[in-house]
């Protein structure tokens, strides 16, 4: 569905008189990209909202109905041991990766005029970004939740014009062999275009402008047919005084396929080597034998049905995400040349390093 028809759908919804909350309430979900960019956001918002009030609009996000997603709050702020190092003074970096062994499937127009950044990056990833760095809420209502994220993604520094070629990262996927698949053809020839510019991955560093997380450098990333699948929430902690302790502390959120937490700790090689050390992994299952399995969209259809909107993006939210998006969308279109490329089913490709704000970085 394009924008202008989710306006236009709403306009007869409203003519056929099945808007009005006479008898009962009417409510409307829309699907994620809100609009295609901050002006038809824009454009669309105050077309529906012709016809409905803010609390019977619905803007979904399906990765906020994933129970893992939300464990992000819960592990944040039910253990008082992660709120004092959750700051610029403890945290290095954080990553948060999407990756996909999928490709673009039959959705190749769709994708085409959208892209990884628009398609992930900027919904999903800002809003797992949100819940890990938003400040505490006023109570856990609907409503301060929803305003703890806006100020969170109203604080996202734009990215400056001369930085853009350390800050964003583009690549297509080619032909390749893929886990599970086997020979798969690249983007351009599933497309049928090879004028396509479209990434198929992305990647993104920003800063948050506020006391907590001044400096702290934050990598979105997204990607097509992969080397694996997974999404996750990598946060580097910064280093010690102890002379082998380069990695220590990395927490890691793994919200799927796994749904499990991680915290990883430096300790001593038993030994006689005093100094030898290594990485040890503190991790568990989020998710065990027995728990309910339920769809995340059928999690937000029950909360849609029961008038809570708290797992649902208010337009401040959408617009601060497009704000920060827009600007790479047209630095992109104005530079068509430069879209890497990396064979299916590999690693990341070694070239996306250039947004690394330190040179003993790497992805997670
Ligand atoms: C959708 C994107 O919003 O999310 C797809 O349009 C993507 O391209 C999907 O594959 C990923 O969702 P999930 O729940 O499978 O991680």
């Amino acid at each position: 569905v394009r924008t202008s028809d989710c306006a236009d759908i709403v306009d007869e919804l409203a003519k056929a008189g099945l808007l009005n909350e006479k008898n009962g309430w009417r409510r409307v979900l829309i699907e994620k990209p809100f609009g295609t960019n901050l002006d038809s956001a824009k454009t669309l918002q105050s077309s529906i909202s012709k016809h409905l009030k803010e609390n019977q609009i619905y803007r979904i996000d399906h990765y906020l109905g994933k129970s893992a997603v939300q464990n992000i709050l819960t592990t944040r702020f039910s253990n008082p041991i992660f709120d004092p190092v959750w700051n610029k003074d403890f945290i290095d970096h954080i990553q948060i990766t999407n990756h996909e062994t999928l490709g673009v499937g039959e959705r190749t127009t769709f994708y085409d005029s959208t892209g990884a950044l628009r398609d992930m990056i900027q919904s999903h990833l800002l809003q797992m970004m949100a819940l890990t760095m938003m400040e505490p809420p006023k109570s856990f209502s609907p409503n301060n939740i929803r305003d703890a994220k806006v100020t969170l993604l109203n604080s996202i520094s734009p990215i400056e014009p001369k930085k853009f070629d350390s800050s964003v990262y583009r690549a297509q996927y080619t032909s390749g062999n893929v886990h599970g698949e086997g020979a798969v053809e690249g983007y351009i020839k599933e497309l049928g275009n090879s004028k396509s510019v479209t990434e198929t991955y992305a990647a993104v560093k920003l800063f948050i402008n506020n006391v907590r997380w001044q400096g702290v450098p934050v990598y979105l990333r997204t990607a097509k047919r992969l080397n694996q699948s997974g999404t996750n929430i990598s946060i580097k902690f910064k280093k010690n005084i102890h002379p082998n302790n380069e990695d220590a502390n990395w927490m890691i959120f793994n919200i799927q396929p796994n749904e499990s937490s991680t915290l990883e700790i430096t300790t001593k090689q038993p030994g006689l080597n005093e100094e030898e050390t290594r990485n040890t992994s503190l991790s568990g299952f989020n998710r065990i034998d027995g728990d309910e399995t339920i769809d995340a969209y059928e999690i937000l259809m029950l909360d849609l049905m029961s008038g809570n909107q708290s797992k649902f993006l208010h337009i401040d939210e959408v617009e601060a995400q497009w704000r920060f998006i827009d600007p790479i969308i047209q630095y992109w279109s104005k530079n068509q040349g430069k879209v890497n490329q990396y064979p299916a089913g590999e690693k990341d490709p070694d070239s996306s390093k250039v947004i690394f704000e330190e040179p003993n970085q790497f992805w997670r």
